[in-house]
């Protein structure tokens, strides 16, 4: 197994690639459904499937011929399994069985959370097993500790909000469009990170599980009482930005220090977040601990993940039957090493 092509369609991106054993990421491609969902504020399911069904097949047809690869070089066929929308899930699951089919090869459905964890082994430098990680994203926030592939022992998770929820609806109440995290972030950058002080939710507690409710709330009150100057948005979308961070940053370092772990691997939509990606970095070098992320573009929702997890997995012989499944629901904790 050598050429993989990996099909992510979750939410709301189309996203496809190749990934070679020699050549590594030979193409990827990416669709955003943004201005499709932009005037809704949010993720519309029915209308993301139907994007994919009009999106998908264009988008392997240029993968292909960008890395000048005819159809009968792919070797396997990885796709998003879950967890994510059922709807999209099904278009991204039902075109990866078709084309194994016709092209005769293996067939891999792949976790979107396990997928976005390897994105960091596609850098140079990874890091060597056992690690923590932070997986960070719209739906998911949890910690684990991870000692090889399809090893997961959770950690802790959201007891409610995933941060990037939390994010996207703090953004939402200060009027930012959609997608909230990135716009929030950016507003944040012109904050006074003073002014305004949001909860450290769950700190201290023991454990290592997380609640971004409190902080949501907090911001309903805040924005409902302050000025609407973009000064005020700014000094608001900053010290939610902090608040998160600091959560974040204080139960990895107990995570670390729990397991042991001198390496954290963050993954997820918001490891792009820039904040976050400092304060990890800088703040863990005193306890000796090297922090991983995956490069920008690998954050996000992306193709690469998928191709790149599926290689992992079908190069060891495991593969699907020629049923469909994919799972709306699927916990992290349930996978096993790739098995043949
Ligand atoms: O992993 P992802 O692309 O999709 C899911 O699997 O959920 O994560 C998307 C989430 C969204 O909530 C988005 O607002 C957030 O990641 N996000 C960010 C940033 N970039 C994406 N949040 C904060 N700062 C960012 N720079
Ligand atoms: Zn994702």
């Amino acid at each position: 197994m050598n050429r993989v092509l990996g099909i992510e369609t979750s939410c709301d991106e189309t996203a496809i690639a190749v990934y070679d054993a020699v050549g590594g990421v030979l193409s990827h491609q990416i669709h955003s459904q943004i201005p499709l969902h932009a005037e809704y504020g949010g993720v519309v399911p029915e209308l993301a499937s139907r994007d994919h069904v009009r999106k998908i097949m264009p988008l392997i047809d240029k993968t292909l011929s960008d890395a000048s690869l005819p159809p009968g070089s792919i070797e396997g066929v990885a796709y998003t399994r879950g967890p994510g929308l059922i709807g999209a899930l099904m278009v991204g699951a039902s075109v990866a069985r078709s084309l194994a089919y016709a092209w005769q090869v293996p067939a891999l459905g792949i976790h979107h959370i396990e997928a976005h964890l390897m994105a960091v082994l596609l850098e140079d430098d990874p890091p060597a097993y056992p690690f923590v990680t932070l997986i960070v994203s719209g739906g998911h926030t949890l910690l684990a500790h991870v000692t090889g592939l399809g090893q997961y022992e959770l950690l802790g998770e959201t007891l409610d909000d995933a941060v990037g929820e939390a994010f996207d609806k703090t953004a939402k109440l200060l009027g930012l469009p959609y997608p909230g995290g990135p716009s929030l972030a950016k507003l944040a950058t012109q904050g006074d990170p003073d002014r305004y002080h949001f909860p450290r939710p769950m700190v201290n507690r023991p454990g290592l599980d997380f609640s971004f409710s409190g902080i949501k709330t907090h911001a309903v009150s805040v924005v409902s009482s302050a000025a609407t100057d973009q000064q005020t948005q700014a000094d608001i979308a900053c010290a939610f930005e902090v608040a998160v961070v600091d959560t974040l940053m204080i139960k990895c370092r107990r995570a670390l220090l729990q397991t042991g772990s001198q390496r954290l691997v963050v993954a997820g939509g918001v490891s792009a977040n820039q904040r976050l990606r400092q304060a990890l970095s800088t703040q863990l070098s005193s306890m000796n601990v090297q922090v991983y992320f995956p490069r920008l573009e690998y954050c996000t929702d992306n193709g690469a993940m998928v191709a790149w997890t599926g290689y992992l997995r079908l190069s060891q012989g495991e593969h699907d039957d020629l049923s469909i499944r994919p799972c709306a629901r699927w916990p992290l904790y349930d996978l096993s090493p790739p098995s043949s």
